[in-house]
């Protein structure tokens, strides 16, 4: 099975995010229009190597049934919201075109939006970009712990089974409240992380805040085994606002879930995860990126 190339891609400078609608009665011809996807995804790869161009369309909790009524992801639900805090915001289809050049990022854009012509309406789109040395815009390094080689597909793919090269994506988008953040001293920054600024260097174990983010979202399962998610996140911005958008990509939603639980609510000694007083998730959803093969084969 081949996966789409967009879940476990490595870092590149430019990406376009697509949060889409499929306007009322469409659905059939939106499964269609999918099915076509992963050529198009193989054409722009090859007609512009040297953007390392990937292609990524994941399908919505909510509209799953509609487009797949005979096969279900297993574990497909809801984003687990948190409150108003971490909110789900649904959308029917999350589409990531990413690449080392805006202009073939661009192409993917119209090349996406001619197939899906008068289907489907825009709730959302963003442009991801590489911000100095892979830096959120609060200018930590973003992405380090990340797996990698090949890693990256066993964590963010599923080995077996009907879904087999499908992924299970949780993406949020985040509004950084720079001001607050600015205002910080530089220790109390890295205290929030547990990681240096400049140099990317990780705490101790024992110097690590319990409210520090990389503590918060370092989880072990009932077995002992570390609980690890595929992170695809860019940062965004326009001349008033910035932030990141957070994208997890994982075999399993569980370990996103248990994360974002550990980021926002309190445990029994009333700890959280610091770094949530200084963005605001504006967005949420769950969706779920079939195979290539398997979005080939139920076009219709
Ligand atoms: C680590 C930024 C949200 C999961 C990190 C690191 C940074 C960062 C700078 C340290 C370097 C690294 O290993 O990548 C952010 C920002 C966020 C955000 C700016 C929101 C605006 C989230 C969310 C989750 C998450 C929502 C999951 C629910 C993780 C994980 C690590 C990590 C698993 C690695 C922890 C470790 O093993 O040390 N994040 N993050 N992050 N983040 Fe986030």
């Amino acid at each position: 099975m081949k996966a789409q190339a967009g879940i476990c891609a490595e870092p590149n400078l430019h990406a376009h995010y697509l949060f889409l609608n499929i306007v009322p009665g469409s659905h059939a011809a939106v499964t269609a229009a999918l099915a076509r996807l992963p050529a198009l995804w193989r054409e722009l790869e090859s007609s512009y190597a040297d953007a390392a161009f990937s292609g990524l369309v994941a399908i919505g909790n909510r509209v799953w049934d509609n487009l797949y009524p005979d096969a279900r992801p297993p574990e497909l639900t809801a984003f687990p919201a948190q409150g108003d805090a971490a909110p789900e915001t649904p959308a029917d289809l999350f589409v990531q075109l990413r690449a080392d050049r805006l202009d073939v990022a661009y192409i993917g854009v119209q090349r996406v939006m001619a197939l899906l012509a008068g289907l489907v309406n825009v709730q959302d789109e963003r442009q991801g970009f590489r911000y100095l040395d892979c830096r959120d815009m609060t200018g930590f390094v973003d992405g380090t712990e990340n797996p990698q080689g090949e890693d990256r597909a066993s964590v963010a793919l599923l080995a077996d089974g009907p879904f087999a090269g499908g992924s299970y994506v949780h993406v949020q988008r985040f509004h950084h409240r720079m001001n607050r953040w600015q205002k910080l001293s530089l220790s109390s920054q890295e205290a929030i992380y547990g990681r240096t600024k400049a140099d990317n260097i990780e705490f101790a174990s024992s110097d690590k805040a319990p409210t520090a983010h990389t503590r918060r979202t370092s989880l072990k399962d009932e077995t002992g085994r570390s609980m690890e998610i595929l992170r695809q996140s860019m940062p965004w911005g326009s001349a008033t606002e910035q932030g990141l958008v957070f994208i997890s990509c994982c075999n399993t939603p569980r370990h996103f879930t248990a994360m974002l639980e550990s980021m926002y609510r309190k445990d029994n000694n009333g700890h959280f995860d610091h770094l949530t007083l200084f963005t605001e998730a504006k967005t949420g959803a769950a969706f779920f990126a079939p195979s290539e093969d398997w979005l080939e084969k139920n076009g219709d």
